[in-house]
């Protein structure tokens, strides 16, 4: 069955469930390539740190943050990875003192092991950002805790905590703001054939269902869209004014469509801003670790849509574990005609449907029992 060349299936383990996952290994259509959603999942490897590591657009803008503002500054950085390298951006940049948060045991380990070498004003502490308690407030934060879809990795709580209990008034904090668009497209055609993952991804796949210990239709990024790829205008999911301490999440979407053809998902991306003075990094024009996060709808057919036609969408957002959000879409596509189709969607962090949309039911199955 496992053809590592050809398409295929590959199973995955999840506690007693047995599950296929479609793979080919054949060059992707368009460029484009299906990715689980992973930054908000406590699955980091080294290749995903290097994969952050590599990414220059990102960098820079954190860069040239932290450069700027570093000078003098007690800096509180939230997630800060085994490389620690924002925490020793700011210390090389003149930082008074360097207070480096990390949730995972490997990562706090390595990032320490790093401090101990810029000396005594940089250190470590082991544990979740919204939990532990730092020596010092800090006059700036640097919280790289931003999701594919901005606020997925628990971004907006962790600095509203922060504000809280780690910050002085008038801290400056990198990023400053988070913002998440969402438009709808025609996912199935811009995949081509039938949808399915790089063998190489499968494991990823793997390790989120199982780090949240259930089988539902994870979150699945597509790389390689372009903003020619919309069907629709598009309108915000999320702003998150870290820098001020205010959040919008939105209630209600409104999506028109600019252009005919065939509609069966939403796309989500960044517009991510690390200075008020700094230019914004869009995720769909830039090719960045965080990759569009595709919404497929619970249709079994694509939607023909015309110029006139609206989608609508009522949103519901709540924390699945006091930290991680998840998304459910519900309303419909008011066609020009007068007539109307009925669209859900969800955006889960851990359970939620199995099989749910069109692109789950293509990706995934359920392993049949082994015969005797
Ligand atoms: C997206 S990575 C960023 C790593 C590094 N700062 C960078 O920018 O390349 C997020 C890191 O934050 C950690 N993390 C996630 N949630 C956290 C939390 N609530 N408190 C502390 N660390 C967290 C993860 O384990 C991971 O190492």
């Amino acid at each position: 069955m496992n053809d590592p060349t050809g398409p295929g299936w590959h199973a995955v383990e999840v506690a007693s469930t047995r599950l296929e996952v479609r793979v080919d290994a054949a060059p992707p259509h368009g460029g484009r390539r299906l990715w689980p959603s992973v930054g908000e999942y406590p699955v980091y490897d080294e290749f995903l740190y290097y994969v952050m590591l590599q990414d220059e657009p990102r960098n820079t803008l954190f860069e040239q943050a932290i450069t700027a503002h570093a000078q003098g500054r007690t800096v509180v950085e939230l997630g800060t990875g085994p490389d620690l390298l924002w925490s020793t951006l700011a210390a090389k940049h003149g930082a008074r003192r360097v207070l480096a948060v990390e949730a995972l045991e490997h990562s706090a380990r390595e990032a320490a092991r790093r401090a101990a070498a810029l000396g005594p004003h940089v250190s470590v502490v082991h544990g979740d950002a919204t939990e532990v308690e730092l020596p010092e407030r800090g006059d700036m934060c640097v919280v790289e805790l931003v999701g594919a879809i901005g606020g997925a990795e628990g971004i907006a709580d962790a600095v509203a905590d922060a504000w809280k209990r780690h910050l002085r008034p008038g801290a400056v904090v990198v990023p400053n703001r988070v913002r998440t668009r969402v438009a709808a497209l025609g996912a199935r055609r811009l995949l081509g054939g039938e949808p399915a993952l790089h063998p190489d991804v499968v494991p990823y796949l793997g390790e989120v269902l199982r780090s949240v210990g259930s089988v539902f239709d994870l979150r699945m990024c597509l790389t390689g869209l372009t903003a020619a790829d919309l069907m629709t205008t598009s309108d915000l999911l999320e702003d998150l004014d870290l820098a001020a301490d205010r959040q919008h999440h939105a209630r209600r979407l409104r999506l028109e469509v600019t252009r005919p053809g065939a509609i069966d998902s939403g796309v989500l991306w960044l517009e991510l801003q690390c200075a008020a003075d700094q230019e914004v990094l869009d995720s769909l024009e830039t090719v960045t670790n965080w990759m569009p996060v595709l919404l497929p709808f619970h249709l079994s057919e694509p939607v023909p849509v015309t110029p006139g036609d609206v989608l609508h969408l009522d949103v519901t957002r709540r924390l699945f574990d006091g930290v991680h959000p998840e998304w459910s879409f519900t309303g419909s596509i008011e066609h020009a005609d007068g007539s109307v189709t009925p669209v859900t969607a969800e955006s889960p962090y851990a359970d939620g449907p199995f099989r749910g949309s069109w692109l789950h039911r293509e990706l995934l199955r359920e392993a049949a029992p082994d015969t005797p």
